[in-house]
């Protein structure tokens, strides 16, 4: 396959891409087509796949079943669900997964992780969403929503969980019943992975609350064992309320520890400052600063209508236009560049940089809009015309003709 006259990744010269055996063989000017497929792109925005690095798959289209959560507070958001969950069968949750992975594809999205709740005895989420994973390059984080320390045999349940499978292990400090639990949660989590050498996935500090301060148990955790970038702390609201001289020491650590940071901005933004009357705190990760100070930062969608989230289409684009706003990432080249929130900061996240990207020698995985750069895109929300995915079109969209008749 050749494809012709594309950006890529904003870059105001057009080149073109061959691929060969599903792989990037070569980029550069005036190449000659090896085969009779010919995508003449005729100056549009090539980019690398999207990814949606903090998803709840398990969850996902459960919204108002069995009540929609009205006051919007991420408690009674745990509660809705625990209640729902003993409703779950391992059918419906592979349809409602499978019928939101298929809806991120329609949107580019080529890599998932997503968390699955394993305070639950059965595994009926986990057994269904182990068996989506040919659907989708997916990651499976085992998330122990109501505790490891706090919940019935909870240290039991999530090594099961490891040993069934999953790619990561996660953890929900600042809901464990006191800091104590929710340190040893943490440091039990950092022995799992290395015995079983997963990666690590951590709900960190999702709170307004200044005093959980549970990211920099989980930085130190990350830089002494050595985990280091194979750890992740989403989330992170509470950094949002810290004060200015806290921050700055924890600053240091994160970019000694080297850890990644997810930033979920359509939820937070909802989910955030319920308890404030005014001024009404944002609630949110402080995405800028971090990435200013060389820490890793992707922006996830976390949850697409269910009881923490009415609302959700599988599209990261709607992340982004949400997040650049609330953490004030507005400058034009930071517009320019808000992409790489979903898409090559996203691939640092989830640890596969070794095969994702625009470059010769990897899986030729790529997606093609109808405009010029992302700037453009991300205000016009122009079609996906392609998505590739080692080398085959998985997704392939025709214009819409508008007629304005004034
Ligand atoms: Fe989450």
């Amino acid at each position: 396959m050749l494809i012709k006259n594309v950006h890529i990744e904003n870059d105001p010269e057009v080149k073109d891409v061959r691929i060969e055996n599903g792989i990037f063989k070569t980029i550069g000017k005036n190449l000659e087509a090896s085969d009779d497929v010919v995508i003449d792109a005729n100056g549009k925005l090539l980019l690398p796949p999207f990814i949606d690095s903090h998803v709840h798959l398990d969850a996902t289209l459960t919204a108002g079943d069995p009540e929609w959560n009205e006051t919007g507070t991420l408690f009674d958001g745990i509660r809705i669900w625990s209640e729902r969950k003993q409703t779950l069968t391992k059918k419906e949750t592979k349809e409602r997964a499978i019928q939101t992975l298929k809806k991120q594809a329609s949107h580019g999205i080529q890599f998932v992780r997503s968390h699955v709740d394993t305070t639950d005895p059965s595994f009926t989420a986990l057994e269904a969403l182990l068996e989506v994973k040919d659907f989708m390059e997916l990651q499976l984080v085992a998330f122990p929503q109501e505790g490891i320390l706090s919940f019935k045999n909870g240290k039991n349940l999530i090594k099961q969980a490891v040993e069934m499978g999953v790619d990561v292990i996660g953890a929900i400090p600042h809901f464990e019943f006191n800091r104590d639990y929710g340190v040893d949660s943490l440091k039990y989590i950092v022995e799992l992975a290395e015995k079983y050498d997963k990666l690590i996935d951590v709900h960190c500090d999702e709170i307004d609350d200044p005093n959980s301060r549970h990211l920099e148990v989980l930085a130190t955790l990350a830089y002494e064992s050595g985990l280091k970038n194979k750890v992740t702390a989403s989330h992170t609201t509470a950094m949002g309320s810290y004060n200015d001289a806290y921050v700055y020491k924890l600053m240091r650590l994160l970019e000694m520890s080297n850890i990644n940071m997810v930033c979920n901005p359509l939820i937070n933004m909802h989910l955030g400052g319920r308890f404030d009357t005014y001024p009404k705190r944002r609630g949110l990760t402080r995405a800028k600063e971090l990435l200013e100070n060389n820490v890793n930062v992707s922006f996830g969608e976390d949850d697409i209508k269910d009881p923490w989230y009415p609302m959700g289409d599988g599209n990261m684009l709607d992340s982004i236009h949400m997040g650049i706003h609330a953490t004030q990432l507005m400058g034009y080249s930071q517009i320019m560049n808000s992409y790489n929130l979903t898409t090559n900061n996203g691939a640092k996240t989830l640890n596969i940089t070794d095969h994702y990207g625009i470059e010769v020698g990897k899986p030729a995985n790529c997606l093609i809009f109808n405009t010029d750069n992302f700037y453009n895109e991300l205000n016009e929300r122009k079609e996906l015309l392609y998505s590739i995915h080692n080398g085959n079109v998985i997704v392939k969209t025709e214009p819409a003709e508008i007629k304005t008749n004034f």
